[in-house]
């Protein structure tokens, strides 16, 4: 026993000379420290931070900033809340609605949008079967009551919520009552947000409309033309959309149906100097120019709103840099 006490205690001497094995040590024990160390908890909620973070990150959506600043400070405020916050996004592609979920998220949970605490289902990706839909909502019952119980501030973001079978929003809309209490647990604190593309025409034809009428972006609110209730119409309508035949929306769990407009080309050119900002590169406002002009606009005509928002700006950045 001795002796193989000693021939350890050799190797390791002799290891620990070799100052590669010293750093293998260093990452290894950090490795560990940041395992089992590192905080995943809530941030105290700053609704000011929340504020000069969508000021400054979320562009041209006036409408989505203030009923999110709200909402959410509402809701982080409050010590007794009577359900779960409810939002649900709308708009065309690459307007920020998965943009604004992660802002929510790094406004509430010390690692952001990566806490374990953040929740993301994608319905085509986690639930692409319609024949296990029975499966997928037994698991998705136990997934939420499991982190809620854990943790009760969970945050669930459920995007593509137009492909989401009917069952499984009727699974979710378990949750969402004012009286929610499944096994016991409450689900009071936790925040669920839809994303989907359900009404973004309606909202795009709004913007369109509004524009032809020769008003300012920022007179358009969420009652302007009864914009809510058309989304609320739109989405109820749609006989492809999942949300028709659930009872999530005839029973009024959702708090807000959130418009996104679609982005003009100086929203975009924000977003190409964001990216900028990203890659560390200068910022060169003549070619963020260039590059949001190489996206498609609409209508056809008069090429106001960007087809695909801020979408692949990145890689379009990306392109122009190796020219
Ligand atoms: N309004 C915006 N302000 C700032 N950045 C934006 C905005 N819209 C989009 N972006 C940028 O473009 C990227 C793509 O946007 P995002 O994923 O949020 O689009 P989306 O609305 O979820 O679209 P889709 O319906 O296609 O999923 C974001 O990661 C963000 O960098
Ligand atoms: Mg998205």
């Amino acid at each position: 026993m001795k002796a193989r006490l000693l021939l350890v205690l050799l190797l390791v001497s002799n290891i620990t000379l070799s100052s590669g094995f010293l750093d293998v040590f260093a990452a290894a024990a950090s490795y560990v420290v940041n395992k089992f160390f590192e905080r995943d908890g809530l941030l105290p909620f700053e609704p000011k931070g929340l504020e000069k973070d969508l000021r400054d990150s979320l562009f041209g959506q006036h409408i989505a900033s203030d009923v999110v600043l709200k909402s959410v400070t509402s809701f982080m405020t409050d010590r007794k809340p009577n359900k779960p916050l409810v939002l649900s996004f709308h708009g065309t592609a690459g307007v920020g609605k998965n943009h604004v979920a992660k802002i929510i998220a790094r406004n509430i949970y010390e690692k952001g949008e990566n806490s374990k605490h953040v929740h993301m289902y994608i319905s085509e990706h986690h639930f692409p079967h319609k024949e296990k839909s029975d499966l997928y909502s037994a698991q998705l019952k136990e997934w939420i009551s499991k982190s809620v119980s854990s943790f009760p501030r969970s945050m669930f973001i459920f995007d593509e919520m137009d492909k989401m079978q009917p069952k499984l929003i009727d699974t979710i809309k378990a949750f969402l009552d004012y009286n929610a209490r499944v096994d016991g647990v409450s689900f009071h604190n936790a925040l669920f947000i839809f994303l989907s593309n359900a009404g973004g025409n309606v909202i795009a034809e709004v913007a369109v409309d509004s524009w032809r009428e020769g008003k300012d972006r920022e007179e358009l609110w969420m009652n302007s033309k009864e914009m809510e209730t058309k989304i609320f119409r739109n989405i109820f309508n749609n006989k492809n959309s999942g949300f028709q035949h659930s009872s999530l929306i005839d029973h009024h769990l959702v708090d807000h149906y959130i418009p996104f407009l679609p982005l003009e080309l100086k929203h975009v050119r924000q977003c190409v100097m964001a990216e900028m900002v990203h890659l560390n590169m200068t910022e060169d406002f003549d070619l963020a120019d260039k590059v949001a002009r190489e996206m498609p606009f609409f209508p056809e005509k008069e090429k106001i709103f960007s087809v695909k928002g801020c979408k692949s700006v990145r890689q379009k950045l990306a392109l122009q840099m190796d020219e």
